[in-house]
């Protein structure tokens, strides 16, 4: 069992009980012959603990080196539980499947941010709080128009949600509790309204403005698809298929665009900018970006007697399988299961999107083939999720979009999390220094 992908979720009643009562590490240095008794909690030490190790008194101490935090809890959290080798998903212990099959999104965003389920009167309530607030300043509509006609709506998205912060500026008071829930009302409310804007700018439509008496998704797509008709009638099926989407992918514990949103927003600034930069940190193709490249891939490879000659160029290290394996995931990504049975409901709406069939062989190739099974890899959310963005009518650079919406209930979550957490500080990592010792400044003209 991988442990070390279960820190930053390990609840006190689920750590393995100790084979002896100590509960301590013991670390003997040899460079010293010094022996240190450290503290385990939650199957993990504190990294401060390790300061006290020296060799002599003025050294520093010693520091634990992890580039790209692959073991390293960087907080406690109640909000999400993943244990990838099992390929288990849960939102405050609530399994994403169950979530799935029988909540909505908002009511899944109530769960992440506060807690708990909420009862009919705390929906209706939390519900009208956020469709309250969809509406954006007009002046966010004249920053769109700034934009080029081929700008990516996630530049536009990371752009005008970080603008938002120069709207509202009661958003810096992060200490009260009652600024930051409308702070988090008006992100969770104007993020989908942002994303039609910046859409509708792209293809140079006129702006849609919202319509609250439609459901938080169907809102969006009536922002989204609304041409000349008086009302727009959104698709149930695929409404329902956008909601469901967006509970999957409204939190993942510690990933890129969480810890980033946790950095920045460890500085205190408003959760407007933190919110940018998550955003930015999902833009990225190792990120928010994978679907797409799934896309491009079934694409190149055409049609399903092109898939063995794919695979051997994947085994022999010329490129990787999109959409498969996962850092966390060493099973089938949870989320990835639940895409594919939409997928068949949203294509019974649109058609099948031809591609399917390729993604379908190919996982079936792959899942039997022993490089795959020996690595342990598997279709992740993105080796179906853009199948069925496509088949809704989404260009390709929505998709980071789309994932942006959903993500925000986490985001906000998780800054909540770190700033009421007593523990955190400013984020600030340590280095490991190799560069020059000291040296005098030479004249230029004589280097
Ligand atoms: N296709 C072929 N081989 C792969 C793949 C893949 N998709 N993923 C991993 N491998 C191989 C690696 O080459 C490596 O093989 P080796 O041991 O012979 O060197 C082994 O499996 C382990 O892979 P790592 O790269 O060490 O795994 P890591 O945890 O660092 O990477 C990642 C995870 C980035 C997701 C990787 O699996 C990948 O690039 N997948 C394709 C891109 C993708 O689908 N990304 C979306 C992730 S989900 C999300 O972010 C929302």
């Amino acid at each position: 069992m991988a442990h070390d992908q279960k820190k930053s979720v390990l609840t006190e009643q689920q750590v393995a009980q100790p084979t002896s009562s100590k509960n301590t590490l013991t670390i003997n240095d040899n460079r010293t012959g010094k022996q240190y008794e450290i503290p385990i909690e939650n199957d993990t030490i504190r990294a401060m603990d390790l300061r006290q190790i020296k060799v002599k008194d003025d050294d520093f101490g010693m520091m634990t080196y992890d580039p790209a935090f692959m073991n390293t809890a960087s907080c406690k959290s109640k909000i999400t539980f993943i244990d990838g080798d099992k390929g288990i998903l849960r939102y405050r212990g609530y399994p994403i499947e169950q979530l799935a099959e029988k909540g909505n999104y908002l009511e899944t965003a109530y769960l992440i941010i506060n807690g708990e389920l909420p009862t009919k009167s705390q929906f209706e309530d939390w519900t009208d709080n956020i469709m309250k607030h969809t509406l954006i300043h007009e002046n966010i509509k004249k920053f769109m128009d700034g934009f080029h006609y081929d700008a990516h709506p996630m530049g536009m998205l990371v752009s005008t949600v970080g603008a938002l912060s120069t709207f509202y500026t009661d958003a810096k008071n992060i200490k009260d509790p009652a600024t930051r829930r409308l702070q988090i009302y008006r992100l969770v409310g104007k993020m989908p309204t942002l994303a039609a804007f910046a859409f509708r700018h792209s293809v140079g439509r006129p702006y849609v403005y919202p319509d609250n008496d439609l459901s938080y998704a169907g809102n969006f797509l009536n922002m989204l698809w609304k041409m000349t008709e008086v009302k727009y009638k959104v698709n149930p099926v695929l409404e329902r298929a956008l909601d469901v989407l967006f509970i999957l992918h409204a939190d993942h514990e510690q990933n890129c665009s969480a810890n980033a949103m946790r950095s920045v927003g460890s500085s205190h600034v408003d959760p407007y900018s933190a919110t940018a930069a998550a955003s930015a940190a999902l833009y990225g193709p190792l990120h928010g970006g994978a679907n797409a490249e799934v896309l491009y891939m079934l694409d190149e490879i055409g049609s399903k007697a092109n898939i063995p000659a794919f695979i051997k160029t994947v085994k022999e290290g010329k490129g990787k399988l999109m959409g498969f394996g996962h850092r966390i995931y060493k099973n089938y990504d949870p989320r990835a299961k639940i895409i594919k049975q939409l997928a068949d409901e949203v294509f019974e709406v649109t058609g099948r999107n031809p591609k399917l069939d390729i993604a379908l062989e190919l996982e079936r190739i792959a899942l039997e083939d022993e490089y795959f099974v020996k690595r342990k890899l598997y279709p992740n959310v993105d080796f179906y999720s853009g199948l069925i963005y496509q088949a809704m009518g989404f260009p390709v650079e929505m998709f980071p979009v789309l994932f942006a919406i959903g993500r925000t209930s986490g985001w906000v979550a998780q800054w909540e999390e770190l700033l009421m957490d007593a523990e955190q500080k400013i984020a600030r990592p340590r280095q490991v220094y190799l560069g020059h010792g000291t040296r005098d400044y030479i004249m230029m003209g004589k280097r």
